[in-house]
């Protein structure tokens, strides 16, 4: 093993103590005596990978189960060959028991689609192993639900166009195995951020892939790294991938947010690599409140507010809406999201040229925003820039805003003296020292308009100065901006269609 591998490895055996610990048990480990075999071959599978076809929302209830080969099973099941057919797979587990979000998304899928067989792939005796035994088991039981679509396509001439597979982290893998054994094409395959270890950076057979279905949609939650693995994969592995909040730090998610409930750092982690899977929920859920995503070329260009357009399918809905375009690998696509549901949000792109009048090309100024709309207004909110202001530069910047306001009425902009860095202060002081005069010393910014364009919308505004004479800004002040007396508002090229 290399040292990589090593490091590794300890980082998984770590992870699996602390599941093991957060569960309260001890039967983590006992993929070490080896109960199944690697190499098993179907015969030895038998009864360790479940169908459990669901038959009424009570989640209490048994439902039954589908077995290849077994006819009786399908009517006694109420399988409809030509209704939707959507099954759910799980990841890796320790607890040897399905998670509670399991309960949700089985939910959701049977309240949005309810004529379709809702089947859970339960391979939980496989996927409680030590990590890399349950990732070779992966092509194990993607070839064993290969072999049950193939018996369903022989026996029921199911047209696979209508199978929908989705798996979260580890099940994410086993349902593109499943797509590469099985005879012809899946219809859709949705990964819930997909399994990092062991998956990264591997050849497309052996991990999901765009070839696994017609269309395969990625959402990405946690590739946040440690010890150079991420628990969720973060190289593009669809047709269409999706990094919520970048891929890494999820609102609601943080430490100071789980500690305060949980008290358990496995909590943060699990909270990032599930909400993958909350996020899909709440897409099935909300219809009316759909959050979309935007193509960019990475999380740093979209946090500048550059990618909010829709032309060309650069836009989507995000999860269980997300449409198919005309094939276009590892399209990466961005937003930002609330902390709970409904996770959607509401972006705006603004851009300013900001003019240097005085003594400003050393400062970097923090610029707050409050937006007045037709239905409520905002809190002020920090224009977030990693890179200082350009100075006699146009700008671009992105807000995000929790509520819908409605339309765009006002926008007050204000720079926040106090925040001023110690050493602007002490370069002010230093300056001025011989000419002490708080008002030749003050720096002064000019803004004319804003020009603003709504992602989810995409309709685009200008913003003029309301008092034309007052387009200067210093620390402490405010500028308040109105829509432009003529042609503020900018024709749409495309409206979003939802
Ligand atoms: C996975 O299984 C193969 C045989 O099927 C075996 O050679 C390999 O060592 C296994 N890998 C791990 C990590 O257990
Ligand atoms: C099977 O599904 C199809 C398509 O959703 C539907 O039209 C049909 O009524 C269903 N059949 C039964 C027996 O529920
Ligand atoms: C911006 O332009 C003004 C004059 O128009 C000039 O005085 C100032 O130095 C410039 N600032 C920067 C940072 O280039």
């Amino acid at each position: 093993m290399n040292h990589k591998a090593v490091l590794f490895c300890t980082f998984l055996q770590c992870l699996s103590a602390f599941f093991s610990s957060a569960a309260g048990e001890n039967s983590v480990l006992k993929g070490e005596d080896d109960e199944f075999e690697p190499s098993m071959d179907q015969k030895d599978l038998q009864g360790l990978v479940k169908y459990n076809m669901r038959k009424s929302l009570d989640l209490e209830q048994e439902g039954c189960y589908l077995e290849t080969g077994k006819k009786g099973c399908l009517e006694e099941c109420g399988f409809n060959a030509t209704a939707k057919t959507i099954f759910i797979i799980h990841g890796w587990t320790m607890s040897g028991m399905f998670e509670n979000w399991m309960h949700k998304l089985v939910s959701a899928v049977m309240q949005r689609e309810s004529g379709a067989n809702v089947v859970i792939v339960d391979w939980i005796p496989l996927a409680q192993q030590l990590y890399p035994d349950a990732v070779n088991h992966t092509h194990t039981v993607g070839l064993d639900i290969a072999g049950l679509l193939n018996w369903l396509q022989d026996e029921l001439q199911l047209p696979l166009q209508n199978v929908h597979l989705i798996g979260y982290s580890l099940g994410a893998h086993v349902a593109g195995y499943a797509g590469t054994f099985v005879e012809g094409t899946i219809g859709r395959i949705t990964g819930l951020d997909p399994a990092g270890p062991m998956f990264e950076g591997v050849e497309e057979q052996k991990r999901l892939s765009p070839d696994d279905a017609d269309f395969v949609d990625v959402l990405h939650t946690y590739t946040r790294e440690a010890l150079g693995v991420s628990i969720g994969i973060q190289q593009p592995i669809g047709d269409i991938d999706i990094y919520p909040n970048g891929g890494e730090v999820q609102p609601g998610c943080g430490l100071t947010d789980v500690l305060a409930v949980a008290g358990n750092f496995m909590e943060v982690m699990k909270c990032e690599h599930e909400r993958a899977v909350h996020l899909f929920v709440d897409s099935l859920m909300n219809r009316d409140h759909m959050s979309f995503a935007f193509q960019c070329t990475g999380p740093d260009r979209f946090k500048k507010g550059v990618c909010l357009s829709c032309r060309k399918n650069r836009c989507n809905n995000i999860g269980y809406n997300t449409k198919k375009m005309r094939k276009r690998r590892n399209s990466k696509m961005y937003l930002k999201t609330r902390a709970n549901t409904p996770f959607g949000g509401y972006h705006y792109q603004m851009k300013m040229h900001v003019f240097d009048r005085k003594q400003s090309s050393n400062t970097d100024p923090t610029f707050y925003v409050k937006l007045y709309g037709a239905h409520s207004d905002t809190e002020k909110i920090f224009v977030v820039h990693d890179d200082p202001i350009s100075m006699n530069f146009t700008n671009t910047f992105l807000v995000f805003t929790e509520e819908d306001i409605g339309d765009l009425l006002k926008i007050s902009l204000t720079w926040e003296g106090e925040s001023e860095s110690f050493s602007s202060f002490w370069k002010h002081v230093k300056h001025s020292f011989w000419s002490w005069n708080a008002n030749t010393a003050k720096p002064v910014l000019e803004v004319r308009r804003i020009r603003v364009k709504a992602g989810e919308t995409q309709k685009k505004f200008t913003f003029c100065a309301q008092d034309p004479s007052k387009t200067e800004i210093s620390p402490g002040e405010s500028i308040t901006f109105v829509k432009c007396r003529d042609g503020w508002e900018v024709k749409p090229r495309k409206r979003l269609s939802m």
